[in-house]
């Protein structure tokens, strides 16, 4: 069991700072069992979306374990087909029988879209909020332009905003909007899919700390502020490495190092139907 994870924390509620994705699974059995083996270790964050397939499997994970439901923080995600209110409300109310939840933690619009306006998805977003099937609400893949556009329509606080995070993309400009109006991040495809594992300099910090560069990648994340990330492993071994990551800092220098690999400018996950014009 590992120890317990440090908080984000908004006012509307406390985010554990390390989750598990649960995006391509490559079947439901071994799903299930790899989900339950991450919260019987100590994960409390599930990171799902009705987009991946995975909600049934983290429902059936959550009803396995012994983890009471108030020590859980699920995130799950409408996807932007689904961004009218309408369809808004029948995909989250979808996504909780999948869950066999009353209420997420967190509800995020997966990606926004190019056809309904922003005010009226995250209107849906404000009433999932306000009838108490989403604890919080956000958004995902959002440029600074739109960040700005969903703050000034939500009534609501916002609590986070999902993008692609890692040491070889410059995130700084959403960072900083994000930083403006107090909405956390949270980091998906962290370990760049596992490319940004092989990076010398990363396994060369990694040796150094006696950590694996999965560990020294996760961390460089999480030693920036209002920072979480959601990092996938299909092996045992690997999903209870990304959680053992609170017995080490990386120095200043080794931090500067690693964000000195920017440069290699990668982004991973650049769908073209669905890509905002990108900061
Ligand atoms: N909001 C969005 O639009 C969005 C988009 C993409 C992803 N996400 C979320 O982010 C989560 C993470 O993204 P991702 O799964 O695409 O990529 P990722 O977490 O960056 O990388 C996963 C890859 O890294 C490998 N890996 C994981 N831990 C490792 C370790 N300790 N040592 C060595 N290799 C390791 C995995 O290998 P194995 O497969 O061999 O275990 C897998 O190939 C998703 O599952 C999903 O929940 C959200």
């Amino acid at each position: 069991m590992i120890n317990e994870i440090p908080y984000l924390t908004r006012n509307s509620g406390n985010m554990p700072c390390v989750g598990l994705g649960t995006m391509s699974y490559p079947e439901p059995e071994k799903a299930i069992e790899l989900i339950k083996y991450a919260l019987d270790i100590g994960y409390r964050h599930i990171d799902t979306a009705r987009k991946y397939g995975s909600e049934n499997w983290v429902g059936d994970a959550i009803k396995m374990s012994n983890v009471p439901r108030d020590k859980l923080w699920i995130t799950t995600k409408v996807t932007e087909d689904n961004a009218a209110p309408v369809d808004f409300m029948k995909s989250l109310e979808k996504s909780l029988m999948a869950l066999n939840l009353n209420y997420v933690d967190l509800l995020l619009i997966h990606w926004p879209s190019r056809t309904i306006p922003i005010k009226d998805t995250v209107g849906a977003l404000n009433n999932a909020k306000k009838e108490g099937l989403a604890r919080n609400i956000g958004i995902s893949n959002f440029t600074t332009s739109l960040i700005q556009e969903a703050v000034h329509c939500s009534e609501e606080e916002l609590y986070c905003n999902q993008i692609e995070y890692h040491a070889y993309i410059n995130q700084d400009k959403v960072l900083h909007a994000c930083d403006k109006y107090g909405i956390l991040v949270t980091c998906h495809v962290p370990l760049a899919r596992g490319i940004i594992l092989n990076d010398p300099i990363i396994q060369t910090i990694a040796l150094k700390y006696n950590k694996s560069s999965a560990q020294v990648a996760l961390k460089w994340l999480l030693q920036q502020t209002r920072i979480s990330v959601v990092p996938r492993a299909l092996s045992y071994n690997e999903i209870e490495e990304n959680i053992s990551l609170f017995d080490f800092n990386l120095s200043d220098d080794d931090m500067e190092k690693i964000s000195s690999l920017r440069h290699n400018n990668l982004r991973v996950v650049d769908p073209e139907i669905r890509r905002p014009l990108w900061d």
